[in-house]
């Protein structure tokens, strides 16, 4: 069952949502929707990845698209940057407030004081502790716990054939981010149905190509004999790979590797053999924002959680796709 988000937008400009009371038909009651163009102030994570500079460019170009006035920060990685931006948006007013957390705790005090100021919470990409849930009206994003599924499926059918454990390692991003949580959830449900896959080792490698080279030496240093990568994106994927190569391994062969995010790199990596699965997500979620913005303040019903499209990509799913994709 969808659940939606009643939201009252009262003459004080207070708001509460109510959510999960499990009525589709529930919308919104709108008393206070601005005159003029809606301002949307954005806090990104940062700049870690080219999923999230695609990211960017998304909110940005669907933003201009919809006429919403948006003021943007990059929090280049820091919750208190980030806390900083939220505050600042709400002394300006601004009708919405959207952000991709860093981490999931840690938002009580700043979106609680959002919610006195009757601006409503929308979150990309990322989740915020559950316990805040009723903090924000929607949240749009991938499902994390699904690519985690997908990516030890595809090796463990890879490995049907096999005798024996099949020794995998994981390449983690930043501690305590929902991507990090729920595709590790993921990863590890299937894996426990899988009578081959054995996770055996992990460690941390932020989200960049370099961090997922120095997780992937120490891996190598820790493990003599890894059959399997996940690298939870595609840019510490390609950090192992290099590592793998300098070490006279052959990512693609043995080690076979998955990882997530389907950027231009990542799919090359598969068209180069050096990758074997990437699971998508999407980072093109501008345009998912900006409707909810819309019909925040324009009579629409608002979903509280809205998932982005995914796919799988092998070798060949890759050759066809490199050349049109946009990111
Ligand atoms: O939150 C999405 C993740 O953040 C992407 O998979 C990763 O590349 C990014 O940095």
């Amino acid at each position: 069952m969808r659940r939606r988000s009643l939201v009252l937008l009262g003459a004080a400009g207070l708001y509460s949502t109510l959510t999960g009371c499990g009525d589709d038909e529930e919308g919104f009651n709108l008393k206070n929707a601005p005159t003029g163009t809606i301002t949307l102030g954005f806090s990104q994570v940062g700049s870690e990845s080219g999923w999230r500079l695609a990211n960017t460019k998304s909110i940005q170009k669907s933003a201009e698209y919809h006429n919403i006035d948006l003021r943007f920060d990059n929090a280049e990685g820091s919750q208190e940057r980030q806390i900083a931006a939220l505050h600042s948006f709400i002394d300006a007013k601004v009708n919405v407030i959207a952000f991709s957390p860093v981490v999931e705790s840690g938002w009580t005090q700043v979106l609680t004081r959002a919610r006195e100021a009757g601006i409503p919470v929308v979150l990309t990409d990322r989740l915020i502790d559950a316990a805040d849930e009723d903090l924000y009206v929607s949240s749009i994003g991938a499902e994390f716990v699904s690519e985690g599924n997908l990516a030890a499926l595809y090796l463990g059918l890879d490995f049907q054939t096999t005798k024996g454990q099949v020794n995998v390692v994981e390449i983690l991003g930043t501690p305590d981010s929902t991507p990090t949580k729920q595709r590790s959830q993921g990863f590890a449900a299937t894996v426990s149905r899988d009578n081959k896959l054995r996770v055996i080792d992990k460690e941390t490698g932020n989200w960049s190509k370099e961090g997922g080279a120095t997780a992937m030496r120490k891996l190598l240093r820790r493990n003599p004999k890894i059959d399997a990568v996940f690298a939870q994106n595609d840019e510490m994927g390609l950090g192992a790979v290099t590592v793998l190569q300098a070490a006279g391994q052959e990512p693609g062969e043995k080690p076979r590797i998955a990882t997530v995010d389907a950027t231009k790199a990542g799919l090359q990596g598969l068209v180069d053999g050096k990758l074997n699965y990437v699971v998508e997500c999407s980072p093109i979620i501008g345009d998912l924002l900006m409707s909810v913005v819309v019909d925040l303040f324009h009579g629409g019903s608002v979903d509280k959680r809205i998932a982005s499209e995914k796919a799988v990509f092998n070798k060949e799913s890759a050759v066809a796709a490199l050349p049109s994709r946009p990111y």
